[in-house]
């Protein structure tokens, strides 16, 4: 078998995606290939998460972001909603020391305001403990959803405009950027997805403009650490053209 340090050889450290956004998908069809309920595969997701932030630290990746519950995922069962905040709080409880071990900078994108109350608490408790970090950029996209983002960002430009604070011309694509939830962040430069769907389901749908995108066909609980590096090489083996020649 090989070892990480094999694996890791052929990664040009210089040339690592600045900001890697991942799409955890999957949990539910990994659960029921095992004949067992849905919310086992998100438990084990969230063991994924573990190694896989763990290893996104130590390589050096600046920014990851993780699509961990969506605008549209509010419509699923009461059950499994519950059971992923109650996962959620306990993921961030328990990661706390390691955050701040490890140098993890806790952020969060996305409606923050209609997260349960006591997971908002501890959110808010670890996001504070940790911005100092600065070695890692941990984004939770929850509650997360793009076109709500944007309309949002239009929403608060449109109010400085009616009030005079800006003219029509102040109105760029830097100036939206920086109304989005990610302002400041830059763009993530790959987009990984698993279990072999192929879209974006309302993921950074503004910031992906020039994203690489690689589908992964593992589902998220299986997602290892050797995969992320081999998906790691495969992007820097990407030519990334921006419109030009
Ligand atoms: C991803 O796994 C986790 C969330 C969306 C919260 P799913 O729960 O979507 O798993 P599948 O797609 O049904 O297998
Ligand atoms: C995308 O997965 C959202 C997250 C991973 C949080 P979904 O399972 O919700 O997406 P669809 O429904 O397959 O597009
Ligand atoms: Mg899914």
């Amino acid at each position: 078998m090989k070892s990480d340090s094999d694996i890791e050889t052929h990664l040009d450290p210089e040339r690592l995606p600045a900001h890697v956004g991942i799409i955890m998908d999957g949990n539910g069809r990994w659960a029921k290939k095992r004949l067992l309920k849905r919310t086992k595969g998100h438990e084990r997701g969230s063991q994924a998460v573990r190694s896989i932030v763990t290893a996104a630290t130590r390589l050096g990746i600046r920014t990851v972001t993780l699509y961990a519950f969506s605008t549209e995922n509010w419509a699923r069962p009461k059950a499994e909603i519950k059971a992923l905040m109650v996962l959620l709080k306990k993921y961030i409880i328990s990661e706390r020391d390691a955050f701040n071990e490890h140098g993890i900078r806790l952020n969060v994108i996305g409606q923050k305001e209609r997260l349960p109350e006591d997971v908002l608490r501890e959110l808010d408790t670890s996001i504070k403990l940790t911005q100092h970090n600065d070695r890692i950029l941990l984004n939770l996209a929850l509650s997360y959803g793009a076109r709500e983002e944007i309309t949002r960002a239009v929403q608060a430009i449109s109010v400085k405009f009616k009030n005079r604070e800006l003219d029509l011309s102040d109105i760029t694509s830097d100036l939206i950027s920086d109304h989005l939830y990610t302002q400041g962040i830059p763009d993530p430069d790959l987009i990984i997805r698993t279990s072999g769907e192929y879209r974006l389901s309302n993921f950074l749908l503004w910031q992906a403009a020039y994203s690489e995108i690689y589908i992964s066909p593992t589902l998220w609980p299986d997602f290892t650490e050797n995969e992320f590096i081999e998906i790691l090489k495969d992007f820097q083996n990407r030519d990334r053209r921006f419109g030009k020649v």
